[in-house]
């Protein structure tokens, strides 16, 4: 069975999402598409919301969001406990988002970056692997914050 990746953005992502979701597809992953669906002016936390939603709770293990810029996306999948979102504009900092902060969540802006860069970004950061030692120790920290000890 294909490994679901949850999908979602406002209209400003979405013509990158639809293509995002065709790169997912053609690469073996089952994209799961959270909306939303038209150009019609939506709120990002609406749907950046449920993906995070899915993520937290573990029912998809990762996902993808696009807004504008990624900023409103990033700061509302942040706010969940166990998502670790990293918005990425370059390829390095895409694979080093799972190799060292093993992100569970990648932001893109879709105002920002063009589709080519964005599948390149897509590629390296489904294709890397969380390099854990020193930065398992690193999340464990962060995990503290969200269990409210410092
Ligand atoms: C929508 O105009 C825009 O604000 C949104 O897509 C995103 O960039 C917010 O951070």
């Amino acid at each position: 069975m294909s490994e679901k990746i949850a999908i979602a953005s406002d209209h400003a992502g979405l013509e990158l999402k639809l293509y995002l979701i065709s790169i997912l597809e053609e690469m073996g992953f089952e994209p799961v598409n959270l909306g939303t669906d038209t150009e019609d002016s939506v709120d990002y936390p609406d749907f950046g919301i449920l993906l995070s939603g899915e993520v937290s709770s573990g029912t998809i293990e990762r996902g993808i969001l696009v807004c504008g810029t990624g900023i409103g996306m990033s700061i509302v999948a942040n706010k969940f406990k166990g998502v670790r979102a990293a918005l990425v504009s370059d390829v390095f900092t895409a694979r080093m988002a799972k190799e060292h902060n093993n992100a569970n969540v990648l932001v893109i802006g879709g105002r920002i970056v063009g589709k080519t860069l964005a599948e390149e970004m897509v590629r390296s950061w489904v294709g890397a692997e969380f390099l854990a030692g020193r930065h398992q120790r690193r999340l464990d920290k962060i995990t503290k914050i969200e269990e409210g000890c410092k």
